[in-house]
């Protein structure tokens, strides 16, 4: 059989940086493990603007309509800020989340041992934090219309963007999320503002039906979204998975990151409905972003691409005790002190280098054989 296909963006800024690395991993799983991928590459974001003039071409996009898995790594930068709007990196990104359908965007919040006196929240809040933020991606109002920038009736304008939900959209990424309670702590927190928006009443009610009727052994509780911030900030571990909509889903997953003491620690998976072959439709990306003030220098923190690869290994490949083994190196490497500059805490230290901490997590692979 062929060797399941892996497609590449790295993207701007930090991106190629960081998914260097990934490919050490990547050579390592077939050296090391004879699992082997076949990959290529391919450009997204400011990279495929400068080139193509548009930040997804059709080809690309079709290759990754039909690659096994996506890895992606960040797009955008200052250099694209005067695009227009429909040709910015970012639009990018939401094509490929949109047209591969990927709805169920899981972005996990494990806090490191390690890495417990790194968050901005007292270390007994978040030390062994693990939760599961499960955001709806495909829909809301990241693409609802109409939308635009329109004349008003005073000469001024009207921006405007719209807040739409349908039953199933919102059925099938409740069900995402209490497939993944079921394999952990059986606990799903819905949010939404039932309070102030009809969506966020339809949201409730057809994440309480999905429940009644096919998950009645979870246990289901509904938030509003503002709160659950203040939740999520208070006392993160009383939470296991909260499934939420695109936009909150977007803030949130950004406060929980930051709970586990940097945003350079945190994978993404999103996945849409399974292919032929049984696979889902998925790409993998780091949470952060393409960081441009440190693009570059070698300074950034390779951990959330390499764990968004492990993400792969898991929900794509079916090789979980792969991913944990990738995850454990992780840990250990972090446990033995190995520090990128956005890890160092005030008692100083000399950090590694992006390169350093990819070289230092295969060595801590090789260690897992031995
Ligand atoms: C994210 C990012 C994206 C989003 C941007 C880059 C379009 O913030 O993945 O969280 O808003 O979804
Ligand atoms: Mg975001």
């Amino acid at each position: 059989m062929a060797n399941p296909s892996l497609l590449i963006l790295a993207g701007d800024g930090i991106g190629p940086e960081v998914m260097a690395e990934v490919k050490k991993i990547i050579a390592w799983m077939g050296s090391r493990r004879g699992i082997r991928f076949s990959v290529s590459e391919d450009l997204v974001g400011g990279c495929a603007y400068d080139a193509h003039g548009t930040p997804l071409t059709d080809e690309t996009m079709a290759r990754a309509q039909a690659a096994d898995a996506v890895l992606l790594g960040a797009v955008g930068g200052p250099k694209y800020d005067k695009l227009d709007f429909s040709v910015k990196p970012e639009r990018g990104l939401l094509r490929l989340r949109k047209e591969m359908d990927l709805y169920a965007n899981l972005r996990p919040a494990q806090c490191f041992d390690a890495l417990a006196d790194f968050s901005s929240l007292k270390k007994e809040i978040i030390a062994g934090l693990d939760i599961m933020i499960v955001r709806e991606l495909t829909g809301g109002v990241y693409f609802g219309e109409p939308r635009g920038i329109f004349p008003d009736n005073e000469g001024g304008r009207v921006g405007i963007n719209t807040q739409r939900y349908t039953t199933n959209e919102i059925r099938r990424v409740a069900r995402s999320a209490f497939e993944l309670a079921r394999r952990r702590n059986n606990k799903v927190c819905s949010m939404e503002k039932a309070n102030v928006m009809e969506s966020g009443i339809l949201w409730r009610e057809e994440v309480q039906w999905v429940h009644d009727n096919e998950y009645p052994d979870v246990e289901l509780s509904h938030m509003y979204a503002d709160a659950g911030a203040m939740q999520l900030v208070r006392w993160p571990k009383q939470f296991d998975v909260i499934v939420t909509d695109n936009l909150f889903g977007d803030l949130l997953s950004d406060c929980a990151a930051m709970l586990t003491g940097s945003l350079g620690m945190l994978p993404s998976a999103s996945l849409g409905a399974p292919m032929k072959n049984g696979r889902p439709k998925a790409l993998y990306e780091p949470v952060h972003g393409s960081a441009p003030d440190i693009a570059g220098q070698g300074k950034a923190n390779p951990i959330a691409c390499i764990l968004s690869f492990a993400m792969a290994l898991r929900y794509s490949f079916d090789l979980g005790d792969e991913a944990a083994r990738v995850e454990k190196a992780v840990e250990k490497v972090l446990a033995d002190g190995v520090r990128t500059a956005d890890l160092m805490g005030p008692e100083g230290g000399k950090p590694v280098s992006t390169s350093g901490m990819g070289d230092a997590i295969v060595t801590a692979l090789d260690a897992s054989l031995a």
